[in-house]
């Protein structure tokens, strides 16, 4: 644990792991996520009917629902929290999805060059420290084809003090971009802009970090999008402010595994 969250452990404000805040997934308006976040990922992805997809951090699966639906030839859902992987089976109880939980970060339970299609939708944020992230972009290159394709999306970290119409960040310190490895609280908002008020941190990394991981595990950028409400349809249907439309909240990067021969 960084030597910020022992603090904010220590004074009795106590950080919850994501697992535990199951509960305000149900609460929380969540456009962003449904509205721009997986559509720019299937857009990302390319073809997905016949394929095998993982979804890496799956939390409750409702995306590796919606893949599988689209006809994927075999999903899987992988969460290190067993709580969501509970959730994911509980809520899908008609799926083929094979759910897993990778505890200790590796995925054993799948062989090397085994699947064609890796999508990651808001994993990277939660990871404490760079080797963290470092081992999970390890293991999905291990466990994709070559050529196979990694798409992944994080909050757009150059914009993560001004929030999105259904989350806010919050810095205990004044913001420094370049200061890695930060925690800082993510708070949920519901419909109605009510913060649900979970004790939930993620971590600020920058865009070049985000951009070197893929590189530096084996991986080529074939694509980079910021990710926003610049679609009229979509903004005026949830009635989002100006204010939000006016930059992206998230980040997302598409890359392809290298050819080991190359
Ligand atoms: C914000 S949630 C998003 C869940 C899902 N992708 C979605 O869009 O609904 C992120 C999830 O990633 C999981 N996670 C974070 N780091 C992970 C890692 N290194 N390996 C596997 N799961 C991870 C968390 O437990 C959490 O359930």
């Amino acid at each position: 644990m960084s030597e910020e969250l022992t603090k904010i452990n220590n004074s009795g404000d106590r950080e919850k792991r994501w697992g535990e805040t199951v509960g305000s997934y149900f609460e929380a308006a969540d456009i962003t996520n449904e509205e721009i976040n997986f559509p720019a990922i299937v857009r990302g992805i390319g073809d997905i009917e016949g394929q095998t997809i993982l979804d890496y951090g799956c939390g409750n699966g409702r995306f590796s629902r919606k893949i599988e639906l689209m006809k994927a030839k075999r999903v899987i859902g992988v969460d290190r929290e067993q709580s969501m992987i509970d959730l994911a089976r509980k809520s899908n109880p008609d799926s083929q999805i094979e759910y897993h939980v990778n505890l200790e970060g590796t995925m054993a339970f799948l062989e090397d060059n085994s699947v064609d299609k890796v999508m990651a939708n808001l994993v990277f944020m939660m990871s404490p420290t760079k080797e963290d992230m470092s081992q999970a972009f390890r293991e999905v290159q291990r466990v994709l084809k070559e050529n196979g394709i990694f798409v992944y999306l994080v909050t757009h970290s150059a914009f993560i003090e001004k929030g999105a119409p259904d989350y806010r960040n919050q810095f205990d310190e004044p913001f420094d971009y370049f200061a890695e490895e930060k925690p800082y609280r993510f708070i949920l908002l519901d419909s109605q802009g009510k913060e649900i008020n979970e004790k939930f941190y993620d971590y600020h990394y920058t865009l070049a970090t985000y951009l070197n991981m893929a590189i530096q595990s084996g991986f080529t950028i074939v694509g980079v999008e910021e990710v926003g409400y610049n679609d009229s349809n979509v903004a005026e249907r949830h009635k989002i402010s100006q204010e939000f439309q006016k930059f992206p909240q998230s980040f997302m990067v598409v890359s392809k595994k290298l050819n080991a021969s190359k």
